[in-house]
């Protein structure tokens, strides 16, 4: 077991190596919003999912990730892209300035409640009213390697569904239930089960969620 590494950390280290491969709906996508939107891709990677939506003739495209290597990667791949570092847990966009975000495999990095719930208002916080947030991540597994390893680490991280890496992160698979509680302030278009091929080539239950952001009612 390597030591355990900050994600930044992580992810910088395996940006040259690792593949992203969980597809990405994008007929569903392009039936709740439409090409001239602006929309943000938080935790991009290589920004190989806004490349996508690109080659769709979507026009308002950016893509902001905590990891520099990744960023650099991606800006070398498609130097069309607008894609940024970022470090601080405050997304560098105006409130109500976004018609759409998407969140791909990143709340698998953050095992936290508190901060998966810190991420999720700050993108509400720069959607506009009815803005669409479109997550896809990983859920909890029941096969016997699974299993082994959310046990093994239960103790540690009081909760099951975590676990590390041997190269040296800390990953967290959800239930759909946290989803849910996650997208509270949301309101649900589709959430479907799905089987992903992770970054290490395994087979993962997984997920795909649409929402909208609700108007907030305001009591005078
Ligand atoms: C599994 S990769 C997925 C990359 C990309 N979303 C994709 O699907 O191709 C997870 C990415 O999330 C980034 N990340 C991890 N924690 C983050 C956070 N709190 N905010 C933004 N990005 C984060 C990592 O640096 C990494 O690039």
């Amino acid at each position: 077991m390597n030591k355990l590494l900050t994600q930044e950390e992580y992810w910088d280290s395996v940006a040259g190596e690792k593949e992203f491969t969980t597809p990405f709906q994008m007929e569903l996508f392009k039936k709740v919003v439409p090409k001239e939107a602006r929309i943000l891709d938080v935790g991009c990677g290589y920004g190989r999912t806004l490349h996508e939506l690109y080659l769709s003739e979507f026009t308002n495209l950016s893509g902001i990730d905590i990891s520099k290597k990744m960023i650099d990667k991606g800006t070398k791949l498609y130097p069309q892209l607008t894609l940024k570092k970022y470090d601080d847990s405050r997304l560098p966009f105006e409130n109500n300035s976004l018609d759409a975000v998407i969140l791909l495999a990143v709340l698998t990095c953050i095992i936290s409640n508190k901060e998966q719930e810190k991420l999720i208002d700050e993108i509400e916080r720069v959607l506009k009213d009815d803005g669409v947030l479109y997550i896809n991540d990983f859920l909890i597994n029941s096969d016997q390697r699974n299993i082994d390893r959310y046990k093994r680490h239960e103790v540690k991280y009081n909760k099951y569904g975590i676990f590390e890496l041997s190269e040296g992160v800390v990953l967290r698979h959800y239930t759909k239930m946290r989803i849910d509680e996650l997208m509270g302030n949301f309101e649900k278009i589709i959430f479907e089960s799905v089987i992903y091929t992770t970054m290490n080539g395994n087979k993962s239950n997984g997920l795909y969620y649409i929402g909208r952001k609700r108007k907030k009612i305001i009591q005078i």
